[in-house]
């Protein structure tokens, strides 16, 4: 099966330039002006940017959570998130305390095998680390699972004491790994909460006034420093205030191996959205909580001059009507997590490209880039190179979309609202391909379950 793509404007993380892409068993095989050669299928690229696939580097996919389950699975998810653009997604298998981290990885192979649109890996989230099994981790690594998550938030479910994140991060340094953070301090969170729910406070926006930005930013801080002495680089997931990202700022000037993401959530809502009439703004409860707007500004600014790295999703869709309601009485209880893996690309380009914040190189580098740099894909993902896996979008830059649920073009993820509706985007994904194949033709899904194939990742190889 051989694919030509002609007369595109070919953007990487560093190029710009016109030129035509030929491909063969999935992967590019030559980069030129004009090719004169057959192929299979010819897809005419005039008028449009060529991108290197996205790569969201943090999805939660069929996640038991707070009390139920994500409503995107494998099949689902991965579909839309071919939709929006992205070719590679990283999820997150979880070990649960007493569990090897080996079978929760089986576990998660089984939830993923043969059921993908895309190209996946996973992260292990870890939640205890007895002596005795810290050698997993060296397995875990030749496995292709070269990167963990910990969680200084959620005491009693996903948390880990700051004993565990050394042991577990000084092993990690060792083999060659990344430790991702969820950097809070959940434990004082807990007692503003406890305090709240004592006072009668039940309404959504109170996830968010019982969760300050110090708190992210004493996360962050300390989840740095332990990093530092561990010897491990350290990548800060889903960071959303300025208070936060100071704190990486500082470790950065330093030297210090530290990286960071930030999501569309953090960049374009902010803590009004808990202010909406009646439950509404359980919609929007997810873990950091949305800030005050002017955070936005900073995290932005700091897209723009590489303190923030990456942009991800952190997609973890509960229903609203079926799940999010477990909280109808009690903030606490509202399921964490928003859907939101199919709108990422067009968010960025329209919010970043559009809105002058950030170049055409800069974009393809947070959507893409700098993921498969980070987590050990890179070049095979992450580029548009000769050899690369040829994971392509062709993107329109002048077709509109109103992102909304009942948009047919906007909306696949199966969750009953959409937490970016009625937000109008200029630049859009035409023509998606999966190591070769067109798997997304102007909104419509060609491609089928099982496309997808688990990545075996590499170790960290620097990210500077
Ligand atoms: O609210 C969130 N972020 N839910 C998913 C779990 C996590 O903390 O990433
Ligand atoms: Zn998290
Ligand atoms: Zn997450």
């Amino acid at each position: 099966m051989s694919l030509l793509i002609k007369n595109g404007r070919i953007i990487t993380a560093v190029d710009d330039y016109f030129a035509d892409i030929y491909i063969e068993d999935e992967t590019i095989k030559i980069i030129g002006k004009d090719l004169d050669i057959q192929a299979d299928e010819v897809l005419d690229a005039a008028g449009k940017f060529v991108f290197p696939g996205g790569i969201d580097p943090h999805t939660h996919f069929d996640m038991p959570f707070g009390g139920t389950t994500s409503a995107d699975d494998f099949e689902t998810g991965t579909r839309a998130a071919a939709h929006g653009g992205t070719t590679t997604i990283i999820d997150f298998a979880i070990q649960t305390k007493g569990q090897s981290t080996l079978a929760a990885l089986d576990t998660w192979h089984a939830k993923a095998q043969g059921k993908t649109a895309i190209d996946y890996g996973f992260h292990m989230i870890v939640t205890d680390m007895a002596d005795d099994r810290l050698h997993e981790m060296k397995k875990l690594a030749d496995d292709g699972v070269t990167s963990y998550k910990l969680f200084m938030a959620y005491p009693g479910v996903l948390y880990v004491d700051d004993g565990t994140i050394f042991r577990a991060m000084r092993k990690a340094g060792e083999d060659g790994t990344v430790i991702c953070m969820h950097a809070e301090n959940g434990i004082v969170i807990d007692e503003i909460v406890k305090r709240a729910r004592a006072e009668g406070k039940t309404a959504p926006k109170y996830h968010a006034l019982t969760r300050p930005t110090r708190m992210e930013a004493e996360g962050v801080h300390r989840a740095i420093s332990i990093a530092e002495v561990a010897g491990v680089p350290v990548y800060i997931v889903h960071l959303s205030s300025s208070d936060a990202l100071e704190q990486v700022t500082q470790a950065r000037n330093r030297g210090v191996h530290a990286f960071a993401e930030t999501c569309p959530q953090y960049l374009f809502l902010d803590y009004t959205y808990y202010e909406k009439p009646g439950f509404e703004g359980a919609k929007y409860v997810m873990t950091p909580a949305l800030r005050d707007k002017w955070n936005q500004e900073k995290l932005w600014r700091g897209l723009q001059f590489g303190d923030l790295q990456s942009v991800s999703t952190d997609h973890c869709p509960f229903c609203f009507k079926d799940q999010k309601t477990l909280g109808i009485d009690d903030f606490s209880k509202i399921p964490n997590g928003a859907p939101g893996v199919e709108n990422r690309m067009a968010l960025v380009y329209n919010g970043g490209v559009n809105s002058g914040y950030i170049s055409l190189n800069k974009f393809v580098e947070l959507t893409s880039t700098a993921a498969a740099k980070m987590f050990g894909i890179f070049p095979k993902k992450g580029t548009i190179a000769v050899g690369s896996d040829a994971d392509i979008v062709i993107f329109d830059p002048n077709r509109e979309e109103t992102i909304s649920v009942n948009n047919p073009c906007t909306h696949h993820m199966r969750v009953d609202y959409n937490t970016y509706e009625g937000f109008q985007v200029k630049g859009f994904p035409e023509t998606v391909v999966s190591r070769g194949k067109v798997i997304v033709q102007s909104c419509n899904y060609i491609g089928k379950k099982g496309d997808g194939r688990f990545l075996k990742r590499g170790l960290y190889s620097g990210l500077h």
